[in-house]
């Protein structure tokens, strides 16, 4: 069975609202074990895994990326379209914006980050000019376009081990990196994704000027309030792309992959 689509739900995106016939699945792997939805969504069977469990009950830096990521290639999923609630450095970004990311900068410290890891599963160096996939990027602003909803592009995501928010001298030191969102999910999560050679996009809501640049403190309480305003644009542009997804993939993500020990 191959699915050409998982959805994996940040923060505040914890239902696959969008699906019928809803069936959950527990796929073993031999990094643990990964609790996902299967459904259905105008006749596509899709793939819904809410990163942080279904109660927000795993923290950034304790996600099992791997084994969400293992179990998708073991269900024979083609693409990952990710959500990410961020925080924003960039004023042209404001919070309830919605940014299609392009390019990382990884601050994690720690994390099981390859499935490369010498012996058997391999020494391998993976590629990543371009680590979101562009076919799905660009049906993601096509998806935009027919909703009538605003994806801005172009973002640079720097992601922080956390669970702590960032302090305003971090943020001042990524502003000057080149940074426009920070946020504690993608890496790795785009790593694996691109080492297994799946196609992996992520649309990022913005909830917050970062700290220093918000003139008030962080919580996660503001995090989850602004995810559940704007949580219906980020369903809404999911429905748009499910239906522009070609059957065959036209990038070159799965050749830039490599087989995974599963
Ligand atoms: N920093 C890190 N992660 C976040 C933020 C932030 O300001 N907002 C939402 N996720």
């Amino acid at each position: 069975m191959e699915y050409r689509l998982a959805i994996i739900g940040g923060t505040g995106v914890y239902d696959p609202q969008l699906l019928t016939e809803v069936e959950q699945l527990e796929v073993v792997t031999r990094y643990g074990t990964a609790l996902l939805t299967q459904g259905v969504y105008q006749g596509e069977r899709v793939v819904f895994l809410a990163r942080h469990g279904k109660e927000h009950g795993t923290p950034p830096h304790l996600v099992n990326y791997r084994a969400n990521i293992a179990a998708l290639v073991k269900l024979g999923v083609q693409r990952v379209i990710a959500t990410a609630a961020v925080g924003s450095l960039n004023e042209s970004m404001p919070p309830g914006s919605m940014v299609l990311l392009h390019q990382f900068l990884d601050f994690t410290k720690g994390r099981e980050a390859t499935f490369f890891t010498g012996g058997e599963a391999g020494v391998v160096h993976t590629d990543f000019t371009e680590p979101y996939c562009p076919e799905l990027n660009d049906i993601l602003l096509q998806a935009a376009s027919a909703a009538g909803l605003q994806l801005l592009q172009g973002g640079v995501y720097v992601c922080t081990e956390g669970p702590r928010f960032e302090t305003p001298a971090e943020i001042k030191m990524f502003k000057q990196l080149g940074g426009d969102l920070v946020g504690m999910t993608n890496v790795p999560e785009v790593v694996l994704a691109r080492e297994a050679g799946i196609c992996y996009s992520t649309v990022a809501m913005c909830t917050n000027f970062a700290a220093g640049i918000s003139p008030t403190v962080l919580s996660h309480q503001e995090v989850l309030d602004v995810m559940s305003n704007n949580v219906e644009k980020v369903q809404t542009l999911l429905a748009e792309a499910i239906l522009r997804l070609p059957q065959k993939r036209n990038c070159s993500c799965h050749s830039l992959g490599h087989k995974i020990l599963l």
